[in-house]
């Protein structure tokens, strides 16, 4: 029987070590590549790296292939963090159980930290055979495709998007449309990028990639619906972050619109939708299927 907390585990260690390489690359050693290591190397649970590599699984790719992708989606995925945590978003801090970056550090160096991460990320893709230590097999022009989703992503009509509408609609009260509007934007894009990413370096067929993306969308608003209910009734302690931060910014969630029950259903909904997503793959996609329950029964 496949052992999700064993192949979760393996590939969060595959994905460290290969973050810590990158790192070690750039023998560099100032305020602001300790900061960017600080918080890249405290712990995630780099799920979106991992579901670049399942999806890819998936598709019977080679799951090397994937590694400056998996990186590249972490390190995005960082900054968006040490960003959103910045007193003039979130003003939090504590991120993955430790201080945030800018509390550890100052405000300035957490600003240029998030900057250097996102760079970083696009010049691992850009230069992938030279840091991932293995000789990926793909096309330029794969690794273009590549590029474009992740930044198409990761900005205005993506992540950013998202995040932008999630800090102009404090204090007012958006309809339910709008809400998913939003969580599709500045969670499920970068979700439904790691998925798609990995199914391309996979080499997957057109009809393959419509029903990877297609389970994207649903785990990716789910990820953000189970985030908010954590919000409300998780423990900081496992979390390692504040709860109750939501309600206190008058943000717009699920919970604040639906109840707890109510988004409970609902993710459990979504997750159904991206496991019927799944029905022609075969079982080298039983990691995307363990992942979509992972998201909504997390604890952090
Ligand atoms: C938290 O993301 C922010 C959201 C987009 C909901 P994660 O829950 O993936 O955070 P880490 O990477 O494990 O710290
Ligand atoms: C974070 O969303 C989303 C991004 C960073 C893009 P939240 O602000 O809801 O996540 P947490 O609760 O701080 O992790
Ligand atoms: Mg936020
Ligand atoms: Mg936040």
């Amino acid at each position: 029987m496949f052992k999700f907390k064993k192949y979760l585990t393996e590939k969060q260690e595959l994905v460290n070590n290969s973050l810590r390489n990158i790192l070690e690359h750039f023998t560099v050693n100032n305020r602001l590549m300790k900061a960017v290591e600080f918080s890249l190397m405290a712990e995630g649970k780099r799920v979106r790296p991992v579901l670049c590599i399942a999806a890819c699984e998936a598709v019977h790719g080679d799951i090397r292939d994937t590694l400056p992708v998996a990186c590249a989606l972490e390190m995005i995925h960082t900054y968006s963090l040490i960003h959103d945590d910045l007193p003039a978003m979130d003003d939090d801090d504590l991120r993955r159980g430790k201080p945030t970056c800018h509390i550890q550090f100052d405000e300035a160096t957490a600003i240029l930290a998030g900057d250097a991460l996102l760079t970083l990320a696009f010049q691992i893709l850009s230069s992938a055979n030279i840091l991932s230590g293995h000789n990926v097999k793909n096309h330029p022009s794969v690794w273009l495709k590549i590029i474009n989703i992740l930044s198409s992503a990761s900005g205005w009509n993506g992540m950013i998007g998202g995040q932008m509408l999630d800090i102009s609609s404090e204090d007012s009260v958006l309809n339910l449309d709008k809400l998913e509007h939003m969580h599709s934007l500045k969670t499920g894009a970068l979700i439904e990028a790691s998925v798609s990413a990995g199914a391309i370096i996979g080499g997957c067929n057109t009809k393959q990639l419509k029903h990877l993306s297609l389970y994207a969308k649903k785990i990716g608003l789910a990820f953000q619906v189970a985030d908010d209910i954590l919000n409300v009734e998780g423990d900081p302690l496992v979390m390692g972050k504040t709860a109750g931060t939501d309600a206190h910014r008058n943000k717009n969630t699920y919970p604040s619109l639906m109840g707890l029950n109510g988004s409970k259903k609902f993710a459990g909904q979504l997750i159904c939708d991206a496991l019927q997503a799944l029905n022609n793959f075969d079982k080298s996609s039983d990691p995307l299927r363990k992942i979509a329950s992972y998201i909504i029964n997390r604890k952090k």
